[in-house]
């Protein structure tokens, strides 16, 4: 156990307020696992895999399926601080709200205590939290996603760690009976910034709960990230090694379910280049004292997107999760193991549906949930880095930016400078996606795929990137580019064919790198040359790929148009570098 003070006052604390039946500290051990899993399979809530050693099969209320983007609240003491693109509510009133939602929420239930490290046990760049939660599921997940329990506590002593307050809002009172997937329909995801603290109510479902991925490494990140001078940020690192074996690492941001587990772990389609797993999410990074930035992966897992996973799109993430793994929302075959829409060019004749009702390729509906999810342990990746664990971190030469685009954005386009890359971050969009309730493919703005995450004013955010740009010099920072393989024809079909071949652009980026890729200059940005894409063995039409580079001024002054507006609701928040990178893309596209 612990002796830290501030964590015993607070277990008790909460278990007062909460008033479980039981306390249980987590010590992470597999014995405690298979014990918690045990209690599920007895329940009929896990279905062991049998094809899948040590795996198991959970549905979720169909409630309960995704990120509550209208449910998510930044509790800044002062409204500004959250910012134009964040709900907000006053910390003292939400937690007047939150301590009257979580009194006597625990009822009937055991209380876990879960220590856990966001990045390498003992790194200096690593942060402890410490979740507390009524959900089993939560404990399970949090195993796989993090480096969890006794150790942590060893590490913690007495000192500072995040606390992370969660339940599934569903007391057993009364008498009342426990349901498969409990959770309730009041559901509300709240950080308070200043106190770096978490609360968290009603879901059990990813991000909602399992709360050192998006609350504590993004959002509590953000803000720590902003008061000491580095960042965290929604993006995959890798590592990519080209013929001539100069390895290189790079970060990318894509908003939620727009391609970041797919591009990290990709096997490339061109001979003799090599990609290396860092981490499929999250990037913590650092100046070292060379001047460079120095990336870390905070977690110990893969949460990924299930549907359209498959051996030829992505045979590492399918290897991955082959064993000790766990499988929410997708369906479940016949012959004993899991299956979701797009694992198999054939469809299984029959399978049991996330909502466990008999499936036919005729039922005329999705078997697995858009949002259906694996969790696995990064570690089983094929090709996992092996600087993947290294408290140092890796240094980062390039960042890219992208997101589901349907016309206009380019396959690839380079940033002329620092500024330019923050312009093109801030100017990111994309269809919305399964990965947050609500609907699915509208265009919104989402800077930096950090729309959902950022836990503090976006305008602030944008002026920290600014002043990274000003802590080293331009041969150290990485090369931004912004990345579309989402493009679509006029029949609606993507142009790009992505995946595998997505390589083809990260090759004419390190290119860039290097200084030898060929460009040229346009209003938006440094394009590469005809040519200049390795094409070999791509089978696609010179006029479709034309079109993938195609850039109307009318579209681009559209653009420019639109970004004007956008700006204006961050007020006097908006750097001043902004407005002129967006004159200066106006500038270029009237000559
Ligand atoms: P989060 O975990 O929600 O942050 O998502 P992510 O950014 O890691 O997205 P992921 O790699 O899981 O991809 C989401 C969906 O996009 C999956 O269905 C993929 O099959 C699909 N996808 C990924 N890369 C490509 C690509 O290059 N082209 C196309 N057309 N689809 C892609
Ligand atoms: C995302 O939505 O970006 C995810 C899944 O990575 S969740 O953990 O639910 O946030
Ligand atoms: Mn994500």
């Amino acid at each position: 156990m612990t002796k830290n003070k501030k964590l015993l006052a607070w277990v008790d604390e909460v278990a007062k307020m909460t008033q479980p039946d039981k306390i249980h500290w987590c010590d992470g051990s597999e014995e405690e696992n298979n014990m918690l899993i045990k209690g599920y399979v007895d329940s009929g809530v896990f279905t062991p895999i049998p094809k899948r050693p040590n795996s198991y099969w959970v549905v979720s209320d169909p409630k309960d399926v995704a990120r509550v983007e209208d449910r998510t609240y930044i509790c800044s003491e002062k409204e500004i601080d959250a910012g134009p693109t964040n709900h907000w509510m006053d910390p003292k009133e939400m937690k007047g709200i939150l301590t009257g939602l979580f009194t006597g929420c625990m009822k009937g239930r055991t209380m876990y205590v879960i220590p856990f490290s966001m990045g390498p046990l003992g790194s200096k760049i690593s942060h402890i939290g410490i979740e507390i939660t009524d959900s089993p599921y939560v404990v399970i997940n949090m195993r796989i996603m993090t480096r969890m329990g006794k150790a942590v506590l060893d590490v913690l002593g007495d000192g500072e760690f995040v606390p992370c307050l969660h339940s599934i809002g569903y007391p057993l009172t009364d008498g009342k009976k426990d349901v498969a997937w409990p959770c309730n329909e009041t559901k509300y995801i709240c950080h308070f910034p200043e106190e770096r603290a978490i609360w968290s109510f009603g879901s059990g479902y990813g991000g909602n709960a399992l709360l050192g991925k998006k609350c504590f490494a993004l959002r509590i990140a953000s803000v720590l990230a902003h008061d000491e001078g580095w960042l965290a940020e929604h993006m995959l690192i890798l590592g990519l090694t080209p013929p001539n074996g100069e390895k290189k690492y790079i970060a990318a941001a894509f908003p939620s379910a727009c391609g970041k587990t797919n591009l990290a772990m990709l096997t490339p389609s061109i001979p003799g280049w090599k990609v290396e797993t860092v981490g499929d999410d999250i990037a913590w990074m650092k100046f070292g004292e060379d001047g460079r930035l120095y990336a870390i992966n905070p977690e110990y897992g893969f949460f990924g997107v299930a549907p359209g996973t498959s051996m030829k799109t992505n045979a590492n993430a399918m290897l991955s999760c082959e064993s000790n793994s766990i499988f929410t929302n997708v369906a479940f075959t016949d012959d004993g193991d899991v299956w979701w829409e797009g694992m198999t060019d054939e469809k299984p004749a029959h399978l049991i549906d996330w909502n466990k009702n008999d499936w036919t390729p005729e039922s005329g509906k999705p078997s697995s949930h858009p949002n259906s999810r694996f969790t696995a342990p990064a570690k089983q990746c094929p090709v996992i880095d092996a600087a993947w664990e290294d408290p140092k971190g890796v240094p980062i030469s390039a960042f890219f930016f992208g997101g589901r685009r349907g016309s206009f954005v380019p396959l690839i386009n380079e940033a002329y400078d620092w500024n330019h890359g923050v312009y093109m971050g801030s100017a990111c969009a994309s269809e919305t996606t399964a990965a947050a309730a609500g609907a699915v493919g509208t265009l919104r703005h989402d800077p930096f795929a950090m729309l959902p995450f950022c836990g503090y004013n976006m305008g602030d955010y944008f002026k920290h990137w600014i002043e990274i740009g000003k802590k080293s010099s331009p041969d150290k920072l990485p090369k931004i580019f912004f990345v579309n393989w989402f493009r679509k024809n006029e029949a609606g079909k993507f142009i790009w064919p992505g995946y595998g071949d997505n390589i083809r652009a990260l090759k004419w980026a390190i290119e860039r790198v290097n200084g030898t890729g060929k460009f040229v200059d346009t209003p938006i940005g440094r394009l590469p040359e005809a040519n200049a894409i390795d094409m070999d063995g791509l089978d696609i039409s010179a006029d479709d790929f034309k079109k993938l580079f195609e850039i109307k001024k009318e579209d681009g002054l559209a653009e420019v148009a639109e970004m004007r507006e956008y700006y204006k609701k961050f007020g006097d928040r908006l750097p001043k570098e902004l407005s002129v990178e967006l004159d200066k893309i106006e500038e270029r596209l009237k000559k």
